[in-house]
């Protein structure tokens, strides 16, 4: 089976292609809109919603063409039905319904996060149900009891920002650029993450909640009393003790979980995921699980993701898309 997945949530444009014969992807595009809307010290949904009109006819044609197959060979089409930005949803999910309109085929509208999580299902060594996810993006902090394919046990979840959203508030604090997650961890490296005790949000509760809204205004209330916030040193130590808060803090949470669950695989994924201090301190940290990532590139938005997560949606449940329908708020639950 191939297909076709696209990823418009947000500020990306994700195209990509799945064969489900070899699990592989065969074609891949991605336009990032990040340096639009770095220029506003976040994304812009209005802007978000018309660049995702202008790309994503383009980028479809291109993917289609590298796949060297022919759009009668195409299944399915998946596209990314909610949670994100409902402009940005609304152009996906119409371009999405009117292909499989115009070619026949069904359509299949997709939970990103659940997309975030099966994504790892593409790795040369995929987890096996069921098993611990933790996922860490812009928009979500989750820790899911992963039983199967669309059964997922929604464990603990952030009660303020999600982490992604901290790393970005915390990066426009210390005067880095959008996205603040990749420019933390490139400062952090220079840093000392004990340089600041800063606090572990929730860590000693009994539930599997995050919160990290106070952790950001730790942050806050330290560059005040800073006299020149902008010294290197002071903003790769602070970004360094910040990155080190939240690993702590998901590390903590995870065995937590993990014990309570008694499972012994964790899965990791969205955009925090791509951070190399984190994915090393959850190793290390939790050294009798086995911990499985997706590539680098697959833990921030993208089309492979949601090519994957519709075809196993499709194989599961053949549930097609018969409106034009998106849900900006979407809980993984009620899958
Ligand atoms: O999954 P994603 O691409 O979009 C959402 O579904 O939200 O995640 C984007 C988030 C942003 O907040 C970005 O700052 C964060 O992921 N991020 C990172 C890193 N790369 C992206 N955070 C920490 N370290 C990174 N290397
Ligand atoms: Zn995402």
């Amino acid at each position: 089976m191939h297909i076709l997945g696209i990823e418009t949530s947000c500020d990306e444009t994700g195209v990509a292609i799945y064969d489900s014969n070899t699990n592989e992807i065969i074609s891949e595009e991605i336009f990032s809109q990040a340096p639009k809307h770095s220029l506003y010290g976040g994304v812009v949904p209005e802007l978000a919603s018309r660049d995702q009109v202008a790309k994503l006819l383009p980028l479809v044609s291109i993917t289609l063409q590298e796949s060297g197959i022919s759009h009668n060979e195409i299944d399915g089409i998946a596209f990314t039905k909610g949670p994100g930005l409902s402009g940005s949803l609304l152009v996906g999910a119409t371009f999405a319904r009117c292909l499989s309109i115009g070619w026949s085929k069904p359509c299949i509208g997709v939970h990103h996060m659940e997309a975030h999580l099966l994504v790892n299902l593409l790795e040369k060594k995929p987890p096996s149900f069921p098993f611990l996810t933790l996922l860490v993006s812009g928009g979500h902090s989750l820790l899911i009891n992963a039983l199967d394919i669309c059964n997922y046990i929604v464990l603990g979840q952030t009660r303020d920002d999600a982490v992604g959203e901290a790393f970005d508030k915390v990066a426009k604090l210390l005067g880095l650029s959008y996205p603040g997650g990749p420019e933390i961890e490139k400062v952090a490296k220079f840093g000392n993450p004990n340089a600041f005790a800063l606090p572990r949000p929730m860590a000693n509760k009994n539930h599997l909640d995050f919160s990290f809204s106070g952790l950001k205004t730790a942050v806050l209330y330290i560059v005040k009393k800073e006299k020149k916030p902008t010294n290197k040193n002071f903003v790769s130590d602070l970004a360094a003790s910040f990155q080190e808060a939240i690993a702590e803090t998901l590390i903590l949470k995870s065995k937590k979980a993990l014990l309570e669950t008694g499972l012994n695989q964790l899965v990791i994924g969205g955009g925090v995921a791509a951070n190399q201090y984190i994915r090393e301190r959850l190793q290390e940290s939790l050294d009798d699980t086995e911990i499985f990532s997706p590539n680098l590139e697959r833990c921030t938005d993208n089309g492979a993701m949601v090519a994957v997560a519709g075809y196993h949606r499709l194989k599961h449940s053949p549930i097609t898309e018969d409106f034009i329908e998106v849900k900006p708020r979407w809980d993984l639950s009620e899958l």
